[in-house]
Order: C-alpha cells, then sequence, then structure tokens
C-alpha cells in the first residue's frame, strides 16, 4: 500500500525535494488564511464621493463591500435641509437591512459623508444596531472642505465608545479623491492594520 519510494525508482534526492515542493503551498496557504481576517467595507454615499473612498478602500484590503441604504429620501432641496438638521441633531433613521454578516468579519471599516461636521443619519444608525467589540475597526469620511476630521472622531467614538483613540481614521475632502493621492491616503490608513 505505501509508495516505497526506491522500488519506483524515485531516488530520495529526488523524493525529499518533490515532497517539499507539494507541502509548502499548502502550509503557506493555511497559514495565511489563518493571520488575515476578512475585512467588510460599510459605508452611506449620497453622492457618490464616499462610495468612491469605499471602493478604493476595499480593493486594498481585499474587502467585501456594502452600501448602507437610507429609507427617508435625502435629496432635493427640501430632504437636503432635513438631512443636515437630522445629522446635527444626531438623529437615528430607517436603513434597509444589511446583507453582510458582520460576525464573520475580523475587521471593519464604516465610512460617511460628513453632514455639517455630523455622522450621517445612515451611518449613525447602523452602528447604533451592532456592536463592534472585539473586532478592527476603522473610520472614514468625505467633506467637500471642512468638517470631516470631527465627523470622523464622532464616528469613532460612536463605534468604540472610550477607546476611540485606537481606531484609524481616514478623513478626506474632494480633492483627496483623485487617484493618486487616495491612492496614497489608503496605503497609510492600511499600514495601521
Ligand atoms: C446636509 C449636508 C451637509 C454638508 N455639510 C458640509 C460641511 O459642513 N462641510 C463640507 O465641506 N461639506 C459638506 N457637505 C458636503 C459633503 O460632505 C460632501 O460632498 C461629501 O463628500 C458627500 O459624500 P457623498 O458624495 O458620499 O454623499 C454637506 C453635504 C450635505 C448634503
Amino acid at each position: 500500500m505505501f509508495l516505497n519510494v526506491q522500488e519506483k525508482g524515485i531516488c530520495m534526492k529526488c523524493f525529499l525535494p518533490l515532497l517539499f515542493c507539494l507541502v509548502f503551498p499548502v502550509v503557506v496557504f493555511t497559514q495565511d488564511a489563518a493571520v488575515k481576517p476578512k475585512v467588510l467595507v460599510v459605508y452611506y454615499s449620497r453622492d457618490g464621493h464616499t462610495k468612491k473612498a469605499a471602493e478604493a478602500l476595499a480593493k486594498k484590503f481585499g474587502a467585501d463591500i456594502e452600501g448602507l441604504v437610507d429609507i427617508k429620501k435625502r435629496t432635493g432641496p427640501v430632504d437636503s435641509v432635513a438631512a443636515g438638521k437630522d445629522a446635527v441633531t444626531h438623529k437615528l433613521t430607517r436603513i434597509a437591512p444589511v446583507k453582510a454578516d458582520l460576525d464573520a468579519y475580523g475587521i471593519i471599516l464604516i465610512g460617511t459623508p460628513s453632514w455639517f461636521s455630523n455622522v450621517t443619519p445612515a451611518v449613525r444608525t447602523f452602528v447604533s444596531q451592532n456592536n463592534f467589540s472585539g473586532k478592527k475597526t476603522g473610520v472614514f469620511g468625505t467633506a467637500h472642505m471642512t468638517g470631516v476630521g470631527s465627523c470622523m472622531n464622532d464616528l469613532a467614538e460612536l463605534v468604540a465608545p472610550g477607546k476611540a483613540g485606537d481606531i484609524p481614521r481616514l478623513p478626506l475632502v474632494h480633492k483627496d479623491l483623485t487617484e493618486d493621492i487616495l491612492s496614497k491616503k489608503i496605503d497609510e490608513f492600511y499600514r495601521k492594520f
């Protein structure tokens, strides 16, 4: 039953390197899968800027990605004013059910547009519905020009109350969303994980 290497005419000199070549990739592959946690990027984007950052992050991290859907209409002059007011007053909203099973992920990156320096209601709601303790998390966000740093501080505090300082942040303004600047900033962010 057992392979008699000498009987089969395979000398030990050839057999051992052959065995090494067969076993080594299996060991490396399984170790790699064991140390690399799965990554999920969850974001809300009304106008596409945060989506652009989310997609670039997902590519860099090899992550799954899911966009949050706010059931409440957020476009048009009247609803935009209400959107800003809801963000500033920290209102929750109704979001479509998230399809991803968060338990399957070791790293979760959460992204929001900054609305008057505040987290959007959709992202605030998503965070309020989930517990991220025991997971590595990071936050990212976009603003036209101002307020995204403060928005990131608030989001980090919502995700990890009292431990926000440990959470990597990626605040972006529109001029950062060119391919080369974005990829440099994402590389810096990636190194924190
Ligand atoms: C209600 C509201 C408030 C905003 N407030 C600010 C602001 O205070 N400063 C700023 O630079 N941009 C502000 N913006 C612009 C957005 O932060 C920016 O366009 C962001 O990238 C939008 O993300 P999105 O394209 O993923 O929806 C605001 C946009 C909205 C709709």
